[in-house]
């Protein structure tokens, strides 16, 4: 019988949305589309495409175009080599340089980058107001580019971009300063941590350290650090808590992991492909699935 009920979904009118990348078998990203496909009673599914060969992208993205896909989003590794097979790009993700939904134009696909709008999303519904803060960010690979980037377009008051390799730090805050002259920009090693002047920043954690299994690892170990933080926030999300998240709270700042920037560059990127707005209180119902479904994988 579910079966039968299953199959009856789609039928000669369903929509096709995707997301192409490589691997793409743990991405959480068809719960939370179907999930809001079928609330919202849109004749929609949406399914994981991979793209095994990197030098079939181009005939991937034409090809799923000439096919009427609806929309994409775009993972590792293709952020950034799918943006010559695009018709065009939304301007901050041209500034960026990396793009994670393809919405239909004329003749291909626009590249958008919602991962900054759910992280700004995130932010917000924690109370954390950019404009006029002080940031520091740890990391300086494809996360930390995407956040640089929209703490300049919505003007911090300082930029701090703290990394292991200390000169690739410095050139994102050269890559930003060549879109966003006017924005004050520290950067250095992760070691510089413990002399930032600053009471209460904001950070965000965009390195992939403390991620499940090396649940006990973080980027930065001084106390010194963590007693400048009002809020951090970190963009993994299993485990739970990291240890930096941990160490955070034991500090008293406030904590919020990658969750809510999960469900919200998705619900940014629905909204692109749809045209409808998704209310909070949805997002909300969406959200909880995704956190049972993960402490379901149990760190999977
Ligand atoms: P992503 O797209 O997820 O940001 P990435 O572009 O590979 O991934 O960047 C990984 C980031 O995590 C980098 O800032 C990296 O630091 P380096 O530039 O020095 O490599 C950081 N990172 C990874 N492992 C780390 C570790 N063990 N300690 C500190 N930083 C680490």
């Amino acid at each position: 019988m579910e079966i039968m009920k299953e199959k009856a979904k789609i039928d000669g009118r369903t929509g096709v949305l995707g997301i192409i990348g490589m691997p793409v078998e743990h991405t959480l990203s068809p719960l939370i589309h179907n999930t809001l496909a079928e609330d919202l009673h849109h004749p929609l599914v949406y399914v994981p495409f991979p793209v095994a060969l990197r030098d079939r992208l181009g005939d991937a993205v034409k090809g799923a175009f000439a096919l009427g896909v609806q929309g994409l989003n775009v993972t590792v590794p293709y952020k950034k080599t799918v943006i010559p097979h695009l018709e065009g790009l939304d301007p901050l993700a041209e500034k960026i340089g990396a793009v994670n939904t393809l919405v239909r134009g004329r003749s291909g696909y626009i590249g958008h980058n919602t991962d900054i709008l759910g992280l700004e999303r995130a932010l917000e519904l924690r109370g954390i107001i950019l404009r006029g803060r002080a940031v520091i960010l740890i990391g300086a690979g494809g996360a930390a580019r995407a956040a640089g980037y929209l703490c300049a377009d919505r003007q911090v008051r300082r930029l701090y971009i703290l990394n292991r390799t200390p000169e690739k730090a410095i050139a994102l805050k050269e890559d930003i300063l060549a879109s966003y002259p006017g924005c004050h920009i520290t950067a250095g090693a992760l070691s510089a941590a413990a002399e930032i002047p600053e009471k209460s920043a904001a950070a965000i954690q965009c390195t992939s350290v403390g991620l499940f299994p090396g649940v006990n690892e973080t980027p930065v170990d001084s106390s010194h650090f963590f007693d400048k933080l009002e809020f951090a926030m970190d963009l993994v999300y299993n485990p739970e808590e990291t240890a930096f998240l941990r160490r955070v709270r034991q500090h008293g700042g406030q904590t919020e992991n990658g969750l809510q920037m999960l469900l919200w560059q998705a619900v940014r990127s629905y909204e692109l492909w749809t045209g409808s707005r998704i209310s909070d209180e949805e997002a909300r119902r969406v959200g909880e699935l995704l956190g049972a479904s993960l402490r379901g994988k149990q760190h999977g």
